[in-house]
C-alpha cells in the first residue's frame, strides 16, 4: 500500500503515546506510524497488542540520545511528521536522578530537531511545506499557583522540578529552532492525564493498585496540592486536533477545567472502589497514610484551554467521575498487565515476543 504520510511517534509504548499510536493508526490508514522507544521500564509493548499487526504500524526499539542512530533513522525513512512523546516523566525520579532527565529530555529532544531540521533542510531564508515537528510537553513549565488564576500559553516559565526544568528546556529549544531555523513546530503543555496504561508510580494508578492489594495510600503532605485530570484519550484527540489544524510556530494549553485536591481524588477513588470490590463504604479510606511532602511541592496547576476551544473546537469528552470509573475498570480487569509492570516480567515477554 502506498501511504501519504510517514509519521515518526517517539514514546508510543507508554502511557500517553500509546494513546496517541492507536488513535492515529486506526483513524489514518493511509498514514504509515513508526513507534520508536527506547522501551524503559516505563515503556511496554503489550499497551499496543491490539494494533500491532496493522499494515501501517511499525515498531522499533532506540534511544533519542542516540545521535548516530537518529540520523539513521530519519534518513532511511525520510519522516514527513514528528509526535515527540518520550521523555522521563515522573518527577519524584527527577529529584533522585536529574541526570537521565537532562538526557532524554533535553539531548534527545535537541537529536530529534537537529535530525528533522536536516532532513527538511529547514533555513531561516525559506519555509519548508507539509511537514511538522509536534513537541508534547507540560503544564508544569509554567510553576506554581496560589489558589487564584490559570496557566495561559502566554504565562512565564518557571519550572521547580528537575522533570519540568528538563521539559522547559526541551520546549525552549523547540521555539528556538522554529525561530532561528523555521521548522515548522507546535507545542502543547497540557495538564495531569490519567487513564488506562498509566505506570503504577503516578498518583491515580499507585492508589488503585494498593486499595485492590490493601496497602497504605501514601498522600504527600496534606493532601491539599491540587491538579488539573484530563482523561487520556482526551489528550490523544487534542493531539489529533493540533497536529492538524495548528499554525507553525504555535502553542496550545491542553486541559480538562477540572481541579481536584490529592485528597479528593484519593476519597473518590476509595468511594468507587468501595463499591466495584464489593467492600463495606469507607473501608478503603482508611488505607489513607500521610507521608513526607514531595520536595519543591508544586501547590496548584490549573490551565486554561480556551485558546484550544476557540481556535480549534477541541473540548474534553468525559466528566472525571465517569472518566475514574472507566480506569478502574480497565485496571480490574487487566490485572496481568498490572503485575507484569510491576514485578519486571516484563522484559521477559518482550524477549519471547521479539525472539531476543
Ligand atoms: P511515560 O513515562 O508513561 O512514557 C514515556 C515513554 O518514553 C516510555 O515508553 C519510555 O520507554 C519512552 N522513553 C523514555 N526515554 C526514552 C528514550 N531515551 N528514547 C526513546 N524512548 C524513551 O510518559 P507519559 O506520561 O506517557 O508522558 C508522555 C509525554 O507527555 C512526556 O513528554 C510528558 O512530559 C508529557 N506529558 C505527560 C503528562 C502526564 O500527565 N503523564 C502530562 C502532560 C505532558
Ligand atoms: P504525580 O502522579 O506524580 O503527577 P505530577 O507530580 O506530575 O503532578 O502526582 C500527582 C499529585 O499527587 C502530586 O501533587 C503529588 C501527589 N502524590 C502523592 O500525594 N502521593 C504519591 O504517592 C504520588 C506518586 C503523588
Amino acid at each position: 500500500m502506498e501511504f501519504t504520510k510517514k509519521i515518526l511517534i517517539t514514546g508510543g509504548a507508554g502511557f500517553i503515546g500509546s494513546h496517541v499510536v492507536r488513535l492515529f493508526v486506526t483513524q489514518y490508514p493511509n498514514y504509515h506510524i513508526f513507534n520508536l522507544d527506547k522501551l524503559t521500564y516505563a515503556g511496554n509493548l503489550e499497551n499496543l497488542s491490539d494494533i500491532d499487526q496493522s499494515p501501517n504500524y511499525t515498531f522499533v526499539k532506540g534511544d533519542i540520545a542516540d545521535t548516530a542512530f537518529i540520523n539513521e533513522l530519519f534518513t532511511t525513512h525520510q519522516f514527513d511528521g514528528v509526535i515527540h512523546l518520550a521523555a522521563e516523566s515522573h518527577v519524584d525520579r527527577s529529584i533522585s536522578n536529574p541526570m537521565e532527565f537532562v538526557i532524554t529530555n533535553v539531548i534527545g529532544t535537541v537529536n530529534l530537531l537537529n535530525a528533522a531540521r536536516a532532513t527538511w533542510g529547514c533555513s531561516k531564508d525559506s519555509k519548508v511545506e507539509g511537514k511538522r515537528f509536534y513537541h508534547v510537553s507540560t503544564d508544569e513549565v509554567y510553576g506554581a499557583l496560589g489558589e487564584e488564576g490559570m496557566f495561559t500559553e502566554t504565562t512565564a516559565y518557571d519550572p521547580h522540578s528537575p522533570y519540568s526544568a528538563s521539559k522547559a528546556s526541551s520546549d525552549h529549544f523547540v521555539r528556538a529552532y522554529h525561530d532561528t531555523y523555521n521548522l515548522p513546530a507546535v507545542i502543547s503543555n497540557c495538564s495531569n492525564n490519567y487513564g488506562p496504561n498509566h505506570f503504577p508510580e503516578k498518583l491515580i494508578p499507585l492508589c488503585i493498585n494498593n486499595i485492590k492489594n490493601n496497602k497504605p495510600l501514601p498522600i504527600y503532605g496534606k493532601g491539599e496540592n491540587v491538579r488539573d485530570w484530563l482523561y487520556v484519550v482526551d489528550h490523544a484527540r487534542a493531539i489529533d486536533v493540533i497536529y492538524h489544524q495548528a499554525n507553525d510556530g504555535s502553542t496550545y494549553n491542553i486541559g480538562g477545567h477540572n481541579e481536584w485536591t490529592n485528597i479528593d481524588v484519593i476519597r473518590l477513588l476509595c468511594k468507587i472502589m468501595d463499591g466495584k470490590l464489593g467492600r463495606t463504604p469507607g473501608t478503603n479510606e482508611q488505607l489513607i497514610t500521610f507521608v513526607k511532602d514531595r520536595a519543591g511541592h508544586d501547590l496548584r496547576y490549573a490551565i486554561d484551554s480556551t485558546k484550544l476551544q476557540n481556535d480549534l473546537g477541541w473540548k474534553p469528552s468525559l466528566q472525571f467521575e465517569e472518566g475514574l470509573e472507566k480506569t478502574v475498570d480497565w485496571y480490574l480487569a487487566n490485572n496481568q498487565w498490572l503485575e507484569s509492570v510491576t514485578s519486571g516480567n516484563y522484559q521477559q515477554y518482550y524477549n519471547q515476543q521479539y525472539n531476543r
